[in-house]
């Protein structure tokens, strides 16, 4: 088995010499950081507690960098942090440049920053300048009077036009986008929560200030960031009527407006290009052409797209292990050779990974976690691992709206309601799909209340942190944790799983799903089993499995070509 070293010298030669080789040999052209990173995403408001308030703070994460460490991942996303009223858990920023009261101070940031650069990890920041909040000082300033300084910094619509085309809101109750403002009789855009006003990006003073912000983190040494809801930032500002019934379809007509590319790299010349940082932009536009002008590197925008179209598979209904390899399989093929991809199956915008895609009965977690650990961190493209998933963390099973604090539940609960919906229905599915679900805080011990908090949480803590938490799984051999850290080891020993051609074997199986991963001469095979069931996988006479790398299940199995339910093995292919 080729080493790493081996593996680069191999590479290198490769591109000394120039030759051509065929499409699925051809090494990544060009080696970076963010590439090679394994993220680990982070919710600070559910990892750790150290005031009891019953929300996670700075300090916490502090406590836990040897914890974060010893997962091997190499770099942190964590969602904001910045002065904020909280209608969206930090996603309705007041003030940029400073650190939420409840999550500590600046001297808290600079430590925990140092903390990570002490350690290796890098850290990447979530920046929301799609929109602000309603109470941060330009939105004061700007709804204040018609003739503010800052009126232009958002989008308003005189009432004396009469009412605004339609618009669309993913969050409000109503479902309209423009809010009506007595104090200059006037409406503003909302595309998420009234709480959460668009800032107009056609205004260069508004886009001024964000670089600005930008750079002071940058400045402090955060090594990326994540661009929330971008893809919306630019707005026709003659604000025309969209066809009936275009929300079904929001996308085409929300994302990638013209203007965005320039503002794109305009904030790639003012700030990007300037320190080392990555960036991320949520979600990927409406097309693969979309996707590939965000992130290609002849476009000196950004590095990494984070796709949604493979997150959103799994529904209320189910999913069918088709769709994923379809999904993946288009996705890795369109960024083969230009642009990077974002892996992941969770974040804090859905419920949690091993209750949508795997099984979380007890008697399949922990081997549906594992195996879905696996994918993310033997796909190509960068992998997101969300915290908690690390251990097989689960859905909650609230019952009751009274339950949810998720502004997006609550309101579309209130939605549904005033639109006569079937709440019986919608509170399954809610309780299947809602937010809420990857939030709850992170299990650390049996102990009450999980060891998050002294405190009352903010959210409850799962009932099922009794036996399922970081104090137990890291004593546990072959636990869920356990087996995580050695897949980041493996990541982090072997290119070919960043790095290496992607190609589908066993196309056809509903419950297999088979793949190699090929750098050079290095080919590893990856065999999942997404099924209850054992299963013999049909693979190719040509591929003749060697040593195996790693396994799910314990070490009695290995070599067996029977796989047991939701097993995972890697093997190096001879
Ligand atoms: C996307 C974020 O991931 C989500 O949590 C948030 O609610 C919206 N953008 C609005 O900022």
């Amino acid at each position: 088995m080729r080493n790493v070293s081996s593996l680069l010298a191999f590479y290198l030669a490769f591109l000394s010499c120039n030759q051509t080789t065929e499409d699925n040999t051809a090494p990544e052209p060009d080696r970076t950081w963010w590439k090679e990173a394994i993220v680990y995403q982070l919710y600070p408001r559910s990892f750790k507690d150290t005031d009891g308030d019953g929300v996670g703070d700075l300090k916490g994460i502090i406590d836990e960098l040897d914890y974060i460490k010893s997962l091997g991942v190499t770099a942190v996303w964590l969602n904001p942090i910045y002065g904020s009223p909280n209608a969206d858990n930090g996603y309705d920023v007041s003030d940029y440049r400073a650190i939420m009261a409840e999550f500590g101070t600046m001297a808290d940031f600079d430590r925990m920053l140092e903390g990570m650069h002490q350690r290796g990890i890098k850290l990447v920041m979530d920046i929301v300048v799609n929109h602000s909040s309603d109470q941060h000082p330009w939105f004061r300033a700007s709804r204040s009077s018609r003739t503010s300084p800052y009126r232009d910094y958002y989008h308003w619509w005189p009432a004396e036009k009469g009412k605004p085309p339609y618009r669309y809101s993913l969050f409000d109750p109503s479902g309209d986008a423009w809010k009506y403002d007595s104090i200059t009789d006037a409406y503003y855009l909302h595309y998420f929560s009234f709480q959460q006003p668009d800032l107009k990006w056609e205004n260069p003073e508004l886009r001024r200030e964000v670089y600005d912000i930008m750079r002071f983190w940058a400045e402090k040494g955060v090594d990326g960031f994540r661009l929330d809801a971008f893809q919306f930032a630019a707005k026709d500002t003659t604000y025309p009527a969209f066809p009936a019934g275009y929300e079904k379809d929001f996308i085409q007509y929300y994302a990638m407006q013209p203007g965005l590319h320039e503002y794109l790299q305009e904030m790639n010349r003012e700030v990007l290009s300037r320190y080392q940082v990555m960036s991320v932009s949520e979600g990927a536009g409406r097309n693969f052409e979309d996707a590939h002008a965000l992130v290609d590197a002849d476009r000196h925008e950004l590095n990494m797209a984070y796709a949604f179209e493979g997150v959103d598979i799994p529904q209320y209904e189910g999913y069918a292990l088709d769709s994923m390899k379809a999904v993946f399989g288009r996705w890795d093929a369109e960024f083969a050779h230009d642009g990077w991809l974002s892996i992941f199956l969770a974040n804090h915008d859905q419920a949690r990974m091993v209750s949508r895609w795997g099984n979380d009965n007890p008697a399949f977690r922990n081997a549906s976690a594992s195996l879905l650990n696996t994918f993310i961190l033997s796909m190509r493209g960068t992998p997101y691992c969300y915290y908690g998933d690390e251990l097989g963390m689960t859905n909650i099973d609230f019952d009751s709206i009274s339950q949810y604090r998720d502004i997006a539940a609550l309101n579309s609960y209130q939605k549904a309601r005033s639109e006569g919906a079937d709440m019986d229905d919608f509170m399954k599915r809610l309780n299947f799909s809602s937010r809420d679900n990857g939030r709850t805080p992170m299990q650390w011990t049996a102990a009450p209340r999980a060891g998050f908090t002294s405190g009352t949480p903010w959210l409850p803590v799962n009932d099922n942190h009794t036996e399922l938490n970081v104090a137990r799984q890291d004593s546990t051999e072959g636990s869920v944790l356990n087996h995580f850290r050695r897949l980041t080891q493996l990541r982090r020993d072997h290119l070919e799983l960043v790095y290496g051609a992607y190609d589908l074997v066993d196309a056809g199986s509903p419950q297999v799903y088979a793949y190699t991963r090929t750098l050079g001469e290095d080919r590893l095979l990856v065999l999942l089993n997404f099924g209850d069931a054992e299963v013999v996988p049909t693979l190719p006479a040509a591929i003749v499995v060697g040593k195996q790398l790693i396994d799910n299940y314990p070490a009695q199995t290995a070599g067996t070509m029977r796989l047991k339910p939701w097993q995972a093995v890697i093997y190096r292919l001879e």
